[in-house]
């Protein structure tokens, strides 16, 4: 199909919407004139109106149309000799015009407005159903409604930072030379050992086959498999006996095949009579050599274990995808369902991983500034006064970096604050003291490291005091902890005597073991939460409204 062009006054072509016949809105009114430059130009554009009004006693209306495209609508003026105005103004209706730009009136706020001169499509609405009219909805609302939320200005912009955090994602990790992998999403290996997994299982929807199946045809009764039996001894005898007395061929085939059918008929109904209601049991627990994969298999909490076989291999890699914990945390921090950003490097240490780390948040933070500041500055407008401060002050300044025994003695001696949880060495931070950290103590982010090995996962790298390990947590103002990493264990004796400690099963990790028993090789990574990101990009509070279909204790919309 061709693509709409879009050619301004001086005749250079600008940005065309490929693929549709309408031009993006962002086209027109982000240009640095606000658009005046293409006064004239015929263009057509479709969206969904805003706010909608009929004006000059029902002769002409005027709607605010937004495609998606960026926050600003522009101004759609149509006339009632073009179209019935009545059924284009309710707010979201799709609304699908040509017409031509046209230089407002002296005096009005807009640059450019479009004057329709053909409405090509409507998408209807009925004002009165229409789930989401034009006032001010809140944010704990609109989880009612997750297919139709992208139309509100919050969400639409939020959906487009979070594209752009994307984007600069790839962008960062390609140009630093790593290697994009997909880990699986359905895993036999339990990451982080905190036995959080959501189970992946046909056994309960084999079972409800079964039952429902033996509704209907029930199972065979012993009585029924004593005739079948006594079916195939009948006839056995009858072959027998035309052998023995010397029939022709052609009976005594036949008797066979009747011999050969009731024999069928009788292991149809024994294997029948062996299938049981319910889940497959042996010795007393679930027998998971009937399920799927003929083994127990989870969601993955986490690429890294697999990723780490491909740094092991490619060097410098990342899996970006998505991750699931079965925690019944309710608080606007976690869910049950978020994307995970996880590099792995061979040949770095903790040092190189926290540099790693600082420098991916800080492009992060850039990319926002250069390529989504009028979202941005929507964010301040209606959420979170500091969300561009904060961005800049992220680029700026150089990471805190302390240790986890440093932490512990700056929160021991905090005395204006009283913490729900004790300050003690050995203990896991909660969220109260990392916010403290890195928003009273620092005021910036702080990356704390080298925790007490017994509050870490088995494959983080135990250091020489054999106390602690070398982990690292990136903390940040409005969130807390945005990045766990580590250096990752490599010995092959020590990683083996820390799996059997922390209490899991050898067998699972054998393949893990490999990497260090074949070639091992020095190597840290990280995990950066994403919609933690995104939270602390836009200074949303609740972590559901910045993933699209936010899954959580409860709730499992679409
Ligand atoms: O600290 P975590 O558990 O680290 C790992 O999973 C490592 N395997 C990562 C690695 O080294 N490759 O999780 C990493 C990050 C956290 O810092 C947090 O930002 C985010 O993932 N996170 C969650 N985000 C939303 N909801 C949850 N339930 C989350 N749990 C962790
Ligand atoms: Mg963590």
């Amino acid at each position: 199909m061709a693509a709409a062009t879009l050619t301004d006054n001086s005749g250079c072509r600008v940005q065309w919407a490929q693929f549709s016949r309408r031009v993006l809105i962002r086209t027109i009114v982000c240009r640095p004139d606000g658009g005046v430059g293409l006064a004239g130009q015929k263009v057509a554009v479709g969206g969904w109106v805003k706010t909608g009004r009929e004006q000059g006693k029902g002769t002409f209306a005027f709607l605010e149309l937004n495609d998606g495209s960026c926050p600003a609508n522009l101004q759609v003026i149509v006339d009632a000799s073009v179209a019935p105005l009545v059924q284009l103004v309710p707010t979201g209706t799709c609304v699908f015009v040509e017409g031509e730009l046209k230089k407002p009136p002296e005096g009005t706020k807009q640059n450019v407005e479009l004057r329709v001169e053909k409405v090509i499509d409507v998408g209807s609405v009925d004002p009165a159903k229409y789930p989401l009219p034009k006032t001010k909805l809140t944010l704990e609302f609109l989880r009612d409604f997750v297919h139709l939320r992208p139309r509100t200005n919050t969400i639409s912009a939020v959906a487009r930072i979070r594209n752009a955090l994307a984007y600069a994602t790839h962008t960062f990790f390609q140009k630093n030379g790593f290697l994009y992998v997909h880990t699986p999403i359905i895993t036999t290996s339990d990451c982080e050992g905190a036995g959080e997994m959501f189970q992946v299982t046909t056994l309960f929807s084999d079972a409800e086959k079964v039952e429902k199946e033996f509704k209907q045809n029930p199972p065979p009764s012993e009585a029924e498999i004593e005739a079948a039996k006594l079916l195939v001894k009948e006839k056995g005898e009858d072959v027998s006996q035309l052998k023995s007395a010397k029939a022709s061929k052609e009976v005594i085939t036949a008797s066979v095949g009747e011999l050969t059918k009731a024999k069928e008929s009788l292991a149809k109904l024994e294997e029948r009579s062996k299938l049981k209601p319910g889940l497959p049991q042996k010795d007393g627990k679930i027998d998971y050599s009937h399920d799927f994969f003929a083994r127990q298999a989870f969601l993955t909490v986490s690429g890294q274990l697999q990723v780490e076989g491909f740094a092991c291999a490619l060097s410098s890699v990342y899996t970006f995808g998505p991750t699931f914990r079965a925690e019944h945390s309710h608080t606007s921090r976690h869910l049950a369902e978020f994307w995970m950003v996880e590099p792995e490097i061979a040949f770095a240490d903790l040092e190189d991983d926290m540099n790693c780390a600082e420098a991916y948040v800080k492009f992060l933070c850039c990319w926002l500034l250069d390529n989504c500041l009028d979202d941005m500055q929507f964010m301040i407008k209606n959420f979170d006064k500091s969300a561009i401060d904060r961005l800049k002050m992220v680029l700026s300044t150089p990471f805190e970096r302390i240790s986890y025994t440093e932490a512990v003695e700056l929160l021991e001696k905090v005395t204006e604050k009283k913490f729900e949880n004790k300050v003690e060495w050995g203990m896991d931070l909660a969220s109260e003291h990392e916010r403290y950290l890195t928003e009273v103590i620092f005021k910036k982010p702080v990356i704390v490291y080298n925790y007490p090995k017994g509050i870490k996962a088995f494959y983080m790298r135990l250091n020489d005091d054999m106390k602690t390990v070398a982990a690292m947590d990136v903390l940040v103002p409005k969130v807390g902890e945005l990045i766990g990493g580590s250096q990752r264990e490599e010995r092959y004796e020590v990683i083996e005597k820390r799996i059997l400690e922390t209490g899991l099963p050898l067998e699972p990790y054998d393949w893990y073991l490999d990497l260090r028993r074949y070639g091992t090789v020095k190597h840290s990574g990280f995990g950066l939460g994403f919609e933690r990101m995104v939270l602390f990009a836009t200074g949303i509070d609740n972590i559901r409204d910045v993933i699209p279909f936010p899954r959580y204790p409860g709730r499992a919309d679409l």
